[in-house]
């Protein structure tokens, strides 16, 4: 052998040498989140609801040291998404992916997970067929269907009859309209008009107007939490659907806790359905919130995207447990199948079929408790599985 080839192959067992005494002592995932850009607070609160569970928890499991390595989308940016998880995978060389607020970044990196065999978490993007899209997915967030299916009810329950329909229009909007209009018309409810709002750079006050014109009950609105749903509130307030009588329910990304304040009393009484309130109430909850504040030293309310970071972070720290530290995709999904834990928002499982989270979903109304606007909870359906599989 030459010299430079017996340097080269030296160099070699040294890296095989690290890659596998780290394999031994670590565990490493790879946080890939919007952190930057109109959605940074996805990626900020997910983040932080992961370091919040190991404030609370250790960072070792199965004898495994949790390392993070975050990694940013900037956006709804499935090309980065891809590359980043590919970067993660092969340089980085992350035992499991996780993250993902936004559908079309979880979308885009579901066949990196296929193909590395590398368990994918996901924590919140919620559109459906998600789970359907590699093997090796599990979602510990919710979905619009799941979330969906309650409002409707309720509504039909409250005799809420002409309701038109607005929402983002992607995935989880298609799957909130699709679900909405079916248990709605099932129910004998009519569907004055549906509209769909761009995900980049909406324009409401066209679209606000237009329900206003049709005149139903209520409207039903699915948009993703931030500055979108802000500037909803903000034209539904100024065109004085609330005086015209036109209510608004919605999922619970419209009264999201992290932007409530910032909506304002506007927001007072609308009731949503959802899986998550910073209201909710359980020593689970307060004992999250209290270390989420401590752990982030951050104003930012913690939310579902926070409940949902933190709850995946427990499921891989309970997988971790059953597998004795292996990350061996196989062996993690067979452990995630099934699995039942305690949450901030209630009791939660995955289900071994579709890998999907099973929860329960509550009813609820803003309203302004000890100066705080919160969205207070009064009615549930538990065990809600996700309706559109
Ligand atoms: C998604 O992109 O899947 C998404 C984003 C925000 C939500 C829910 C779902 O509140």
């Amino acid at each position: 052998m030459k010299p430079r080839s017996i340097l080269a192959a030296a160099c070699l067992v040294l890296a095989l040498g690290a890659g596998s005494a780290a394999a031994q002592g670590t565990v490493k995932i790879g946080v890939i989140a919007e952190f930057t850009g109109p959605f940074a607070d996805y990626g900020t609160q997910i983040y932080n609801g992961m370091k919040t569970y190991i404030k609370l928890n250790g960072d070792t499991f199965g004898g495994k040291k949790v390392e993070f390595v975050v990694k940013d989308t900037t956006g709804a940016s499935p090309e980065l998404a891809k590359r980043l998880a590919q970067d993660a995978v092969t340089l980085d060389k992350v035992d499991i992916l996780a993250g993902f607020g936004l559908t079309p970044n979880a979308l885009a990196t579901a066949p990196v997970a296929t193909e590395a065999k590398k368990p994918m978490v996901v924590m919140n993007a919620a559109t459906s067929v998600i789970t359907k899209q590699s093997p090796y997915v599990v979602r510990l967030s919710h979905t619009l269907p799941q979330d969906t299916m309650p409002m409707a009810q309720w509504a039909l329950k409250n005799g809420i009859k002409r309701v038109f329909t607005l929402v983002s229009d992607y995935g989880p909007g298609k799957d909130a309209e699709t679900e909405f209009i079916k248990d709605f018309k099932a129910g004998g409810g009519t569907i004055v008009e549906s509209v769909r709002t761009p995900l980049a750079n909406p324009e409401f006050a066209p679209f606000i107007q237009r329900a206003k014109d049709s005149n139903p009950e209520a409207i039903f609105v699915f948009l993703p939490p931030g500055s979108q749903t802000i500037a909803f509130i903000k034209g539904y307030e100024e065109r004085g659907l609330k005086q015209a009588g036109i209510k608004i329910i919605a999922t619970g990304d419209l009264t999201d806790d992290g932007v409530l304040e910032a909506m304002g009393d506007p927001t007072l009484g609308i009731v949503t359905s959802f899986h998550y309130s910073y209201a909710h109430d359980s020593p689970e909850n307060k004992a999250f919130i209290k270390s989420y504040v401590e752990t982030n030293g951050t104003r930012l309310r913690p939310n579902f995207m926070a409940c949902a970071g933190y709850d995946g972070m427990a499921a891989i720290a309970e997988a971790l447990k059953k597998t004795g530290g292996s990350t061996d995709a196989d062996k993690m999904l067979a452990a995630f199948k099934g699995m039942h834990l305690t949450s901030p928002r209630g009791p939660i499982s995955i289900d071994p079929e579709t890998r999907d989270i099973v929860q329960t979903v509550y009813i609820r109304r803003v309203e302004r408790v000890n100066g705080q606007l919160v969205n207070v909870e009064f009615d549930k359906f538990p065990n809600v599985k996700d309706p559109g599989k």
